[in-house]
Parts: structure tokens; C-alpha cells; sequence
């Protein structure tokens, strides 16, 4: 099972910023540590991130016949990019939503999320762990 996992704006400051709510590691622990899940539990993963929406709507594109589930993290854009709802529209495997913090406990505008409706799971709070709960949640897909 081929998966990109997609972090979008800001992700790059994981450490740096407001570690309450987004933890101490850096994003390259983040991708580390995912890689590693990916390879016990036998996933080809791939972690991109990048803090350019267009060029974020570019690798949803390249996941199209590339990759079999995403997991995705847009940052902020979650809450605004009308863009990446449409670029996700298309992908036909699961799509499953993560955030570090809990989204919904934070300001209101936090709480909407154009993925609404899309995301086939949304793992919130959890920090780094909810990716690899991510990664669980994809494996047992495959697996049935
Ligand atoms: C975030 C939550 C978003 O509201 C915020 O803009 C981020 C990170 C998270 O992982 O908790 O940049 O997606």
C-alpha cells in the first residue's frame, strides 16, 4: 500500500512553535519517526510538506494513481482552502485527516474543515501518536 502523507503550512516550524499545542520534535523527528512505523508495518510511505497551497494542490495531484491512501495534515488551510477540498475530491482511496492539536477544543475558527465530508477518518490530539494512528488505521484497510 503506497501513502503519502502531506503536512502543509507551518509544519516545517514543528519545534519552534507554540509547543503546547504541536509538541518539540522537529518535522524531520516527525518524518523519521513515520518512516519507521511505515516500514513495521510494511507501507511505502512518502512525507512531503511544503508551505505553498498551489504546490501542496500539485502533490494531491501527483497522488492521483500514485498513491493508494493519503494522510493529510494542511495546517491552516484545513480551515479555509477551498482549493485543496477540490484537489482531494478526485482521490478515490481513503483519506484520513490529522491534526497534532485538538482542533475543535481551540478558537472557532479551527473547528471547520473543508475536508469535511472527504476525509474517510480524522485523528485529532493526539500529536505525533495520531499519525501513527493513522498509519494503523490504513494498514487494518488493507489487511481486510
Ligand atoms: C494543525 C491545526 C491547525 O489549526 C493549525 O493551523 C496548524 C496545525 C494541527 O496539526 O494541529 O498549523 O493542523
Amino acid at each position: 500500500m503506497r501513502i503519502d502523507v502531506l503536512n502543509g503550512v507551518n509544519l516545517d516550524l514543528l519545534g519552534r512553535r507554540e509547543p503546547a499545542f504541536y509538541g518539540g520534535g522537529s518535522l524531520q523527528d516527525l518524518e523519521t519517526t513515520i518512516y519507521a512505523w511505515a516500514r513495521e508495518r510494511k507501507l511505502q510511505v512518502r512525507c512531503r510538506q511544503t508551505n505553498h497551497e498551489g504546490e501542496y494542490v500539485e502533490f494531491l495531484h501527483a497522488a492521483l494513481g500514485n498513491a493508494d491512501a493519503l494522510v493529510v495534515n494542511p495546517g491552516a488551510w484545513t480551515h479555509y482552502s477551498w482549493a485543496i477540498r477540490d484537489a482531494l475530491e478526485p482521490f478515490e482511496g481513503p483519506i484520513v485527516e490529522v491534526h497534532l492539536s485538538d482542533v475543535d477544543a481551540r478558537e472557532e475558527w479551527r473547528r471547520q474543515s473543508v475536508l469535511e465530508g472527504l476525509a474517510t477518518d480524522r485523528i485529532t490530539g493526539e500529536g505525533v501518536e495520531g499519525y501513527r494512528r493513522a498509519l494503523d488505521v490504513l494498514a487494518a484497510r488493507r489487511d481486510v
